[in-house]
């Protein structure tokens, strides 16, 4: 809203979170998606490149269009970064504002070993989600703003129109808390002895010993360039060769070994290090994983192929939009079985959780690609949130 006014173009990844879809609804903006790459073996998408960018911009351009704004998710819910800087220069060059999703980044400034911030690589707009990463209350978050591209009072105007006007000092107290706690327990942002040396130490000892046990593998580097970087303290570990789906092992770590994955998928867990990780955490962790590789594998390979196949090129690679996410809002809706979706325009947002990222959208088309892809994950376990109907045999479509 403090970027785009209704009827302009947001361009932003298709696996954007669920609130920047709300936020379109909220201000009119349309969307101009880039697809991330998808990795199926991996079942995680991973960040957008500088030249993505470019070209979109440059395709706009070529149709006497212009974009309001660009909005990446960097890191992504697996730690995965995006070449910020690179976008930045980018975007500036054609005169558009950066906004960063960096939810799950707000502690990169206070370790060397981690990433570069969104702010140091020259985002203009960054929003961080300071209860998940460092030690606020749940709901409490900040927002970042620099530079001149933004207009700071209607920038305000919209945090007045969103927010309460009654704020609630325990967050806010709870922000500054956490403000206070980093910064005594670092001494300086940089200080090599701040408390997430021990985070970074522990998760890099829990990488090599995962790495170890047969038939596990981790997720290492996430492209050849170097163009995009992994946050250390998230380790993602695939299950693909035991056979087994995120959500089965999720289950039994949970169960029998009273450990807690970060976000299970289809292929994967993904473990999350913090402030608060221990030693005792890592060898629970390590003796837990240990004992799902020595299990009799439950599937056999060649249906986990199969499902491999089905979303070769991700959920997202056959996007088409018919109407924007505000006008699906407040379009007229009616619920159809699943089966005579295909082809529809969707009336709600569906939504695996975790991670948060939608497969279908209001007002775009339902894709054979999304519907089996749905009907997969729910199989193998996942949860979709916020459908009208969880289990998906119907769904609500936009009337003609
Ligand atoms: C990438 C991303 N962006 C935004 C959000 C929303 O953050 P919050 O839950 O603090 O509103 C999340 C939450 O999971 C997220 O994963």
């Amino acid at each position: 809203m403090a970027t785009c006014s209704p009827g302009e173009i947001l361009i932003l990844p298709r696996n954007s979170h669920i609130s920047v879809i709300s936020a379109m609804v909220l201000s009119g903006a349309l969307p101009r998606y880039l697809l991330p790459e998808y990795d199926p073996v991996w079942d995680l998408t991973y960040g957008i490149h500088a030249f993505q960018v470019k070209d979109a911009l440059d395709e706009m351009r070529d149709e006497g269009k212009r974009a309001a704004a660009v909005l990446i998710t960097s890191p992504t819910y697996f730690g995965v970064c995006s070449d910020l800087r690179g976008i930045a220069d980018v975007c500036h060059n054609y005169g558009v504002p950066l906004i960063v999703d960096e939810a799950h980044g707000a502690h990169f400034k206070f370790h060397s070993d981690l990433p570069n911030t969104a702010l140091e690589q020259g985002a203009d707009i960054v929003v961080q989600s300071t209860h998940k990463v460092l030690c606020s209350l749940t709901q409490s978050a900040m927002i970042h703003i620099q530079g001149e591209m933004v207009n700071r009072e209607r920038f305000c105007r919209c945090l007045q129109t969103l927010q309460s006007s009654s704020p609630s000092y325990l967050l806010l107290a709870s922000l500054d808390a956490a403000r206070a706690y980093i910064c005594k327990c670092t001494g300086s942002p940089y200080s090599s002895n701040s408390h997430f040396s021990r985070a970074i130490d522990l998760a890099n000892e829990a990488r090599h010993a995962i790495q170890q046990i047969h038939g596990l593998s981790v997720l290492h580097s996430v492209n050849s360039s170097g163009t995009m970087v992994l946050d250390p303290l998230r380790i993602t570990v695939s299950l693909w060769d035991i056979g087994l789906s995120g959500y089965e092992a999720d289950d039994i770590l949970r169960i029998e070994h009273g450990v807690i994955a970060e976000l299970p998928s289809l292929h994967t867990l993904m473990f999350a290090f913090n402030l608060g990780t221990d030693s005792e955490h890592v060898h629970r962790l390590v003796g837990a994983l240990q004992t799902l590789s020595i299990i009799p594998v439950r599937k056999n390979i060649s249906e986990h192929t199969f499902l491999s196949k089905v979303h070769n090129d991700g959920p997202f690679a056959t996007i088409k939009t018919k109407l924007s996410p505000r006008e699906a809002f407040f379009a007229r809706t009616e619920r159809v079985e699943i089966d005579h979706a295909l082809g529809q325009i969707c009336g709600e947002l569906i939504c695996p959780y975790p991670p948060g990222i939608p497969i279908l959208v209001p007002g775009e088309v339902i894709s054979d690609k999304a519907l089996m892809y749905l009907k997969e994950i729910i199989h193998a376990g996942a949860m979709v949130s916020g459908a009208s109907d969880p289990s998906l045999s119907s769904i609500i479509v936009c009337k003609a």
